[in-house]
């Protein structure tokens, strides 16, 4: 028997990074999704059909495994549509599809909290001290506020699309995380003041998401935009898709995720959207994304 699974990406509205050092943050599900297929196979423990086994999935499956107290060799497909390594929450998907899927295959059952838990350990894969915000959105979908101690609290948002400008440059979270964590200790007052100011931007974004104004938005995403350079997470590649997205008529811009590359996310009227994405596209990979789509699930059988 074969059981497919598929959980969204995510953007980060506001506060990444901060995240990981108890900050809340605003981060939304999209509608680009990683499936995974997971079948039994005679021999040869858990792999991935690629042949590889140093893989989210793999982590997140062996978890499962172990959970259930289950001996069993899986063998693992991955078809992802969210682009890696730049900050869309492709591992987390990844992670969370795969223990939807290895969970079904083995007991018939659907256990978010297990998933959530699963798929926390394979992230650990690719991230150093990871926020659970990317597999916590991963598993339930939606949007909403994300905080270390409280976990996941899902809201309901205004805001249904939003500009991704893809910067093509791929970088390791664990890398940017862990140049975060070094600023904190060279400079904890500075810091301390940013992640101050990092929860203040999350609960105005909150407001400005609710009452959807997007001026008062993009006004803010280019000031969270502004802590997030400080402390060393931003690149030439973010400043100049930054700087794209503002001229071409976005009302304010920021990177997504872990930075250092990856993506950039920006607001702009949506009757403007697609002009944007055309005159972007010249020098940048740019599309739209839905807000707020539905979590992990089982897709069959
Ligand atoms: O893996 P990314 O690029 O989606 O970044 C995750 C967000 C961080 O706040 C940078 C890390 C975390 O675990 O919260």
């Amino acid at each position: 028997m074969t059981v497919a699974a598929s959980a969204p990406g995510k953007v980060i509205l506001f506060g990444e990074h901060f995240v990981v050092h108890g900050a809340p943050a605003l981060v939304a599900s999209i509608d680009l999704r990683a499936t995974t297929i997971v079948e039994r196979s005679e021999s040869g423990g858990v792999r991935l059909s690629t042949g590889s086994r140093d893989n989210p999935a793999v982590r997140a499956a062996e978890y499962v495994l172990r959970k259930l107290g289950a001996a069993a060799s899986l063998l693992i497909g991955i078809e992802s549509k969210i682009p890696q390594s730049v900050g869309l929450g492709s591992s987390a998907a990844v992670a969370a599809s795969c223990s939807a899927a290895t969970l079904h295959l083995l007991t018939g059952g659907f256990d978010r909290d297990m998933i959530l838990e699963a798929s926390h350990e394979g992230e650990k894969t690719v991230h150093y001290m990871p926020s659970g915000i990317d597999t916590s959105i991963a598993t339930f979908g939606g949007a909403g506020i994300y905080t270390r101690s409280s976990g996941y609290k899902m809201l309901s948002i205004a805001l249904d699309e939003i500009l991704i400008v893809n910067t093509g440059r791929q970088r390791r979270t664990g890398d940017l995380v862990l140049k975060v964590k070094k600023f904190s200790e060279r400079k904890p007052e500075l810091f301390k003041q940013l992640l101050d100011e990092a929860g203040q931007i999350v609960e105005e974004g909150l407001d400005h998401l609710r009452s959807r104004d997007l001026e008062k938005l993009g006004r803010l995403m280019s000031r969270n935009q502004e802590l997030l350079k400080i402390m060393g997470v931003s690149s030439p590649e973010i400043e100049e898709a930054i700087a794209l997205c503002l001229s071409a008529g976005a009302y304010g811009a920021k990177l997504t995720g872990a930075g250092g590359g990856g993506c950039v996310i920006a607001v702009a009227d949506p009757d403007k959207l697609d002009k944007l994405i055309l005159r972007i596209s010249e020098r940048l990979e740019a599309f739209r994304v839905r807000l707020g789509v539905e979590g992990v699930r089982i897709e069959r059988p």
